[in-house]
Order: C-alpha cells, then structure tokens, then sequence
C-alpha cells in the first residue's frame, strides 16, 4: 500500500460525524456547567461535521486503520534518540522496543526528564530517530519526506501538546482554524466547524482572544479544539493535565477516554501522573531513557 493509499483509506474510513456525536453529548456537560460558552446552543444545533456521513452514538464504529488487528499501529524497534550539543551527546532514549495498537488508551509515565516528550515527537512523526525504526502502519517514517509527514500530521494525527503550541499572533478561532486551512478545507465551512468546536469547549466568547489573553485552562482547551479539527484517529497528550485544576483536568481526561470509547480512536497520554493510570489499557513505565516495565490492565475510573 502506498501512502497516498493509506491516507485515502483513512479519508474514507473516518467518520467525522461520530466524532461529533459524542462531543454533542459531551456539550450537554457544558451547558450545565461554567464552561458553557456563550450559552446560545446555536453552533450545536448546526452541526458541521453531521453531513459528511451517517454515523451516530448508538451506532459506534471503530475506525481501522490497520489491515489486521494483530498489527501494530506503531512499531518502534530499537529506538534511540540522542541530542547533540555541541561536543556533548546525550541518548534521551536507549533503545525502546514498543508496540502500540489500534483502540489502545496508552498511558506513558515516568519522571521529569524520563524521555517522554522525546518519544512523542518521535510517535507524531515530528522528529526522527538517530537509531532503530519507527513504523507507521508498517511504514518506516524515516523514508518519507517531509512533505508525507505533514500530511500524516494533518491528517492521522491529533497533538495536544505539553506547550499548547498555540500560535501566539493569532486568535482562539484562527488557531482552530490553522489545521483545516492546512487541509484547504472550505472556509466557510472551517468557520462553521471551529465555532461548533469552541462551543463545545466552552469558549464561544473567547473566540478573538489571543492565547496571551487565556487562562491556562482556556488554552489548554482552545488547544483540544484545534487538535479535533479534522477528527484524527489518533490523538497524542503531552501531560494534558499539567497545570490544570482538578476539574478541568478531569474533564479533559473524561473527554478523551469518551473519545476512546465511542470512537475506537487510539489515545496515547505521556504524563507523570500517576492519576491517569486507570484511564489506560496498558501503561508504559519509562526511566532514563529506557521502557522499565508494560503493564496491560483494564480500566478502572473508580480507583483512586
Ligand atoms: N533538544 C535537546 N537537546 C538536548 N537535550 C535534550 C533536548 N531535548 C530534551 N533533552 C534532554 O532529554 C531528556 C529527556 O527530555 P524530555 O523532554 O523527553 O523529558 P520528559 O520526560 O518529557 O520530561 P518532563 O516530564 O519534564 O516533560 C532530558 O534530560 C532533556 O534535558
Ligand atoms: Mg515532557
């Protein structure tokens, strides 16, 4: 399969009104709480993403993006990453061997400095190895330009990252609006889907506000806004509750594992808190550079 095959078979199989679905349902959350936006309901009831297809709630598919179920989505063989200052080198990942599956909620703990931020540039395809392979639906990402890595980017990949990354220059809608302008997506209809996005997040009335004039908890939120734009299958966290109150940060975690659940998306979380643990069906423990054990479990939201 080649990639434009692979993409094509991604545009196919995703169903962008699922995902809309469970964040409509997640919406009735927010009309009951302070983070309802501007409190008109109206982007909801217009949903942009609702005539693409015909999928509901009730009806959950899960998106396949590999052939076989027994293949690994990501397969990292070997792995090293080491950052070279100067004279200096220093191996931030010592030869990780990791599989991760489709449908999986995968929670990468360790410590500050563990490596985990480095093996998240290296799972979204934003950075490369300097040893071992890194594969992608059985494709290596070393051999792909950069061009094909933005398109996996833009398309396969949802980043919620530890910075935000949002752009400072521009506003709560532009920043949404980015990934769908990088999709060409028709401009009307982006400015549709962002407003029925930020609605849902809670941020109808913050859309002109720079990042610099939000919260860190807004940003946080403009920032899951923007990284469900184009309805990836996958979607990475870079500790996506640091710095959050519990609230939020419950929310946010409530929000992905619904996103887990309902839409089979795969979910990788990297973080030190030990919190996020019961979300996942398999935690990986990192140290030094180096994977220290895999446990499989079930999930247990209960647990404290
Ligand atoms: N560009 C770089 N150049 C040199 N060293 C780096 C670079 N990026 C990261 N490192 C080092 O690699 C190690 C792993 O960094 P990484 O950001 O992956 O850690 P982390 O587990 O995400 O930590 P945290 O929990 O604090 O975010 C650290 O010791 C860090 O100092
Ligand atoms: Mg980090």
């Amino acid at each position: 399969m080649t990639l434009t095959e692979i993409i094509e078979t991604f545009k196919t199989k995703l169903n962008p009104s699922k995902i809309m679905d469970s964040l409509e349902k997640k919406a009735s959350f927010y009309d009951e709480s302070e983070y309802s936006g501007d409190g008109s309901g109206e982007d909801l009831k217009n949903n942009p993403y609702g005539n693409l297809t015909g999928g509901s709630v009730e009806n959950p598919g899960v998106t396949r993006i590999t052939q076989n179920e027994k293949d690994p989505l990501i397969k990292l063989t070997n792995v090293w990453k080491i950052y070279q200052m100067g004279e200096v080198e220093f191996a931030a990942l010592k030869g990780i061997d990791l599989e991760i599956y489709e449908g999986e909620f995968l929670v990468v703990l360790g410590p500050s400095g563990s490596g985990k931020s480095t093996l998240m540039n290296l799972l979204g395809c934003l950075d490369l190895p300097s040893e071992g392979s890194v594969l992608l639906n059985s494709k290596d990402i070393s051999e792909l330009d950069e061009s094909e890595l933005a398109r996996i980017r833009g398309q396969m990949i949802g980043f919620i990252f530890q910075s935000f990354n949002l752009i400072p220059t521009l506003s709560t809608e532009e920043n949404v609006l980015l990934p769908l302008e990088f999709q060409e997506e028709d401009i009307e209809v982006a400015r549709k889907k962002a407003a029925y996005l930020l609605d849902i997040v809670g941020l109808s009335n913050k859309k002109k506000n720079l990042p610099s004039q939000l919260s860190g908890g807004q940003r946080q939120r403009v920032a899951i806004a923007r990284s469900l734009a184009v309805n990836p299958p996958i979607i990475l966290a870079d500790e996506p509750t640091g710095n959050l109150d519990t609230k939020t940060g419950d929310y946010i975690l409530d929000f992905l594992d619904g996103l887990h659940e309902r839409e089979g998306k795969t979910i990788i979380i990297v973080t030190h808190d030990l919190d996020l643990v019961k979300y996942a069906t398999r935690v990986v423990y990192i140290r030094d550079g180096e994977i220290e054990k895999i446990e499989d479990r079930k999930k247990n939201k209960t647990e404290e």
